[in-house]
């Protein structure tokens, strides 16, 4: 979603600014721009699509300035035009913001009784009238943003620029992330370090409802109520944040690659020594007082909990109920006691997922997360936070930090199990072997690339495409098309294989391939019975199993693919890795923006 950066410093700000909003493109947008202060005046530029036409205009039309804001848009309210593209002017200021100002209707019929209409259909040019109201009746720059901040409602994160003030950032966060960059003489803004980490990796983040205003030399921070507040600057490792493609044609391919490196890491950061104990950090609640598990999440991040829960009931005998964070945090369930809560985050800023959490705050046992970003929202709201260990993720399909997701839920729920005694010691100890070899059987896997290249050429032809599986494989199916249509746009849908002939078996025919995804495990069988369903009904279908499936199917199959045979439990982690190729593979045949799929952003920051 929108990124914001800005620089205060003793170089040109505008090369400065583009290449940060460029660390930001994962995130998503259709539109970019960039205001600076030059010889005390407030210039901008801005341009529909990606960075490279901003950089164009920027030749043709330079923007010098030693101080600036700069911001890609992903569109909300209004469409992808300049008009609408920020940064957003009135008179004496300069406006970025990340989020959706909720009371902005009502904001602009005040200004327009005041005189002071509005020229785009954003809901954020209403924050830069409203400064200019304030700086009209004479309050100075960093009162009138401070008084345009108290009349805003919802979600922001934002940073002012104001006419004649060349050493000047004000910034404030609520609801959406922001950090602070600090160098030598010079002052850094940005949606997340990641846009920052070539210039300077001492970061401050700023706290829910914090207010900074910056100049080359200082920063000053006040909390919610107004109060001076003291954030510490924390040196960030760069090495992690520093995301290039190492190679590969595409982020999202060599995370896909770096699959077996991960999930070693997020093992060994929960199974020290190659020991038989799960430690995990001090908080979790007693899963022998623990009733119900409500786990709550978006899009992959939500196909890993509905894994999860397979695990957590079948191994931890816990009851679970898993939610999308949209449904949930409006449908108001009531909670009963000893219900803990668990919010499952790649970002940890998923505005959806963050409010859920919120709505549990004081009523769940406790509220625990697993998360990629450890400084996210979420992660520190949280009474636990369980890192996944993933590393920077760019591509904007969810792959390393899904596999990541899954293995900390596997083990939280082995060390649930465990703690209620449902688990002995010998089983989790043979559970913790044979996940310790998982990660070589995902790099055994990794070698069937080619071939899911070749069966991707014939699903690249396909209009819609049908994925089926049962238990542990049902999530794996709905994660397998979403893959597919988020960088492909062919519509998939996946269904329990069980369902099948409760309306999907309609749409078989040879133009809709079906991938059934069946390891040989105890539900094999039934799943092979509805894959002759399909077959007898002229459907195409693509097999992706292990070499005893392959031998059993006993069917022409059209494509089949036999991956390293796994133990049952852990079988999601290794068919994620053909969900993920096939739909790789299918969107590079295609030629579709694979990083950076049309209208999708990286991390929603808004409802
Ligand atoms: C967006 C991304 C998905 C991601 C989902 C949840 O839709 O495109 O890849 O799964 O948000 O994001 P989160 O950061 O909460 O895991």
């Amino acid at each position: 979603m929108c990124g914001i950066v800005g620089y205060l410093g003793h170089n040109e700000a505008a090369p400065i600014l583009v290449e940060a909003l460029k660390r930001l493109e994962y995130r998503g947008y259709d539109s970019a721009g960039i205001a600076t202060i030059h010889d005390g005046h407030l210039g901008r530029r801005r341009a529909v699509g990606k960075l490279v036409n901003l950089s164009d205009k920027l030749v043709h039309e330079p923007l010098a300035g030693k101080s600036g804001i700069g911001h890609t848009r992903w569109a909300t309210h209004g469409a992808p035009t300049e008009t609408n593209a920020h940064p957003h002017r009135a008179g004496d200021v300069a406006v970025v913001h990340n989020g959706i100002i909720e009371n902005f209707r009502e904001l602009r019929e005040e200004l327009s009784a005041a005189g002071l209409t509005c020229e785009t259909d954003t809901d954020t040019e209403t924050v830069a009238l409203l400064t200019r109201h304030y700086l009209d009746q004479g309050l100075p720059p960093v009162e009138a943003a401070y008084a345009t901040l108290d009349r805003l409602e919802g979600a922001f994160a934002l940073a002012f620029l104001f006419d004649g003030e060349a050493d000047l950032l004000v910034a404030a966060r609520k609801g959406s992330p922001l950090a602070i960059g600090h160098g030598e003489g010079e002052m850094y803004v940005g949606s997340d370090a990641i846009a920052l980490s070539p210039l300077t990796n001492r970061i401050t983040y700023l706290d829910e409802g914090d207010r900074a205003v910056i100049t080359r030399t200082s920063v000053e921070i006040r909390d919610s109520d107004g109060r001076l507040a003291n954030r510490p600057v924390k040196t960030v490792d760069l090495g992690s944040m520093t995301a290039d493609k190492s190679g590969y044609k595409h982020y999202m391919a060599k995370e896909i690659a770096e699959q077996p490196a991960v999930i070693q890491t997020a093992i060994s950061a929960y199974v020290p020594d190659r020991g038989d104990r799960i430690t995990m950090p001090e908080g979790l609640p007693d899963f022998t007082g623990i009733e119900r598990l409500t786990m709550v999440a978006c899009g992959t991040a939500y196909y890993a909990c509905l894994t999860a829960k397979y695990w957590f009931e079948q191994i931890a005998r816990l009851p679970v109920e898993v939610d999308i964070a949209s449904e949930f945090r409006y449908r108001e369930p009531p909670v009963s006691p000893r219900t803990a809560a668990l919010f499952v985050s790649q970002s940890g800023e998923t505005a959806d997922t963050l409010a859920a959490l919120r709505y549990m705050r004081d009523k769940a046992d406790s509220i625990l997360s697993v998360v990629n970003v450890p400084e996210s929202s979420i992660a520190r709201e949280s009474d636990v936070a369980l890192p996944i260990h993933a590393g920077v993720e760019i591509g904007v399909a969810s792959t390393k930090a899904f596999s990541c997701q899954l293995t900390v839920l596997f083990l939280l729920a082995l060390k649930a199990a465990h703690d209620r005694g449902a688990l002995s010691d010998e089983a989790l100890a043979d559970h913790l072997s044979s996940l310790r070899a998982l990660p070589g059987q995902i790099q055994d896997a990794l070698t069937l690339s080619d071939a899911l290249h070749d069966i991707s050429v014939d699903l690249a032809e396909a209009r819609d495409v049908l994925f089926l599986g049962r238990g542990l494989m049902y999530p794996l199916a709905l994660e397998g098309a979403l893959k597919l249509k988020e960088i492909s746009y062919i519509h998939a849908e996946a269904y329990a294989s069980g369902e099948l002939k409760h309306g999907p078996i309609a749409l078989i025919d040879p133009a809709v391939p079906v991938v059934v995804m069946a390891p040989c495990d105890s539900l094999y069988d039934k799943t092979v019975s509805n894959m002759q369903e399909v077959m007898a009904r002229g459907g195409r279908v693509v097999l992706i199993t292990d070499a005893a499936g392959e031998k059993q199917s006993g069917a022409e199959v059209w494509h089949s693919l036999a991956l390293p045979t796994v133990p049952e439990a852990l079988t999601p982690m290794l068919y994620a890795i053909p969900a993920q190729l096939l739909a790789y593979h299918t969107a590079v045949t295609k030629g579709t923006d694979v990083d950076q799929p049309r209208n999708l952003a990286k991390s929603v920051t808004v409802e």
